[in-house]
């Protein structure tokens, strides 16, 4: 099927019906981080090799299994972080809340492997409980992983981490689990757009039990 639009078109007067390979790659990546919203942030400290102290966001990023726990994200190209997961084996999520925002920002420039991006950002390290690499002191949850493997995946590469050690702040503890709105986590969406949480609400997951019941409920067809 040919594309519909050789582009992004500024007004969309018909559906758009694209290959991928069709479009800039610049282009896809626009209309992808805008259609799969909202994406968490992992914000990924790390040690080099020669010990500097590394920290960036990464929003290709989700927990994957919980027995036991995996998380990926995805390095665009290789950068410090990937370079320093595969030199130390091992790498931290820091959650990136609400208050954390401008500091995570900061972190996200081009900076040179040999900067420092906790000092640039303000921002305080301690060393993980468990593994070979530093915390964003102020987070409010951390994930301490172990690196597992890492899986090429188009111009990226997904790194494949096992969580070893979580720490979580009582300040977004509540009732025997995280509150979600008391984490306020950052919500990245497309370009330079963030959203909070918004409306929290609850929908019980249905079983095959009751659906097939609620079925027998429903009048068949009169017979003829
Ligand atoms: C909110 C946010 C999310 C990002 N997500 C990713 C991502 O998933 N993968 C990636 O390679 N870069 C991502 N970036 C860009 C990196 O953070 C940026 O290239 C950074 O400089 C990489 O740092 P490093 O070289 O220290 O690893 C993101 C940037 C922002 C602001």
């Amino acid at each position: 099927m040919p594309s519909s639009h050789p582009e992004p078109p500024t007004d969309l007067d018909r559906a758009l019906e694209i290959a991928p390979r069709d479009w800039a790659p610049r282009h896809v990546y626009h209309l992808l981080t805008g259609l799969v919203i909202p994406r968490p942030i992992a914000w990924v400290s790390t040690y080099g090799e020669d010990g500097v102290r590394n920290v960036a966001p990464h929003s290709y990023f989700n927990v994957v299994a919980h027995d036991p726990p995996h998380v990926v994200f995805s390095s665009s190209g290789e950068k410090d972080t990937l370079r320093n997961v595969r030199a130390r084996g091992a790498f931290v999520v820091n959650i990136v809340t609400m208050d954390l925002v401008e500091a995570m920002n900061v972190t996200a420039a081009d900076f040179p492997p040999a900067e420092d991006e906790f000092t640039w950002a303000g921002l305080e390290a301690t060393d993980a409980v468990v593994v070979d690499a530093p915390r964003v002191a102020r987070a409010r949850a951390h994930l301490e992983c172990r690196f597992v493997q890492e899986v090429p995946a188009g111009n990226g590469t997904i790194v494949v981490g096992e969580v070893v050690h979580l720490h979580v702040d009582p300040s977004v503890w509540h009732q025997g689990r995280v509150d979600p709105a008391l984490l306020d986590p950052v919500c990245r969406l497309g370009g330079s757009a963030y959203a909070g949480l918004g409306q929290v609400f609850r929908l019980a997951r249905p079983t095959w039990r009751d659906l097939s019941s609620a079925r027998h409920d429903v009048p068949g067809p009169a017979p003829s």
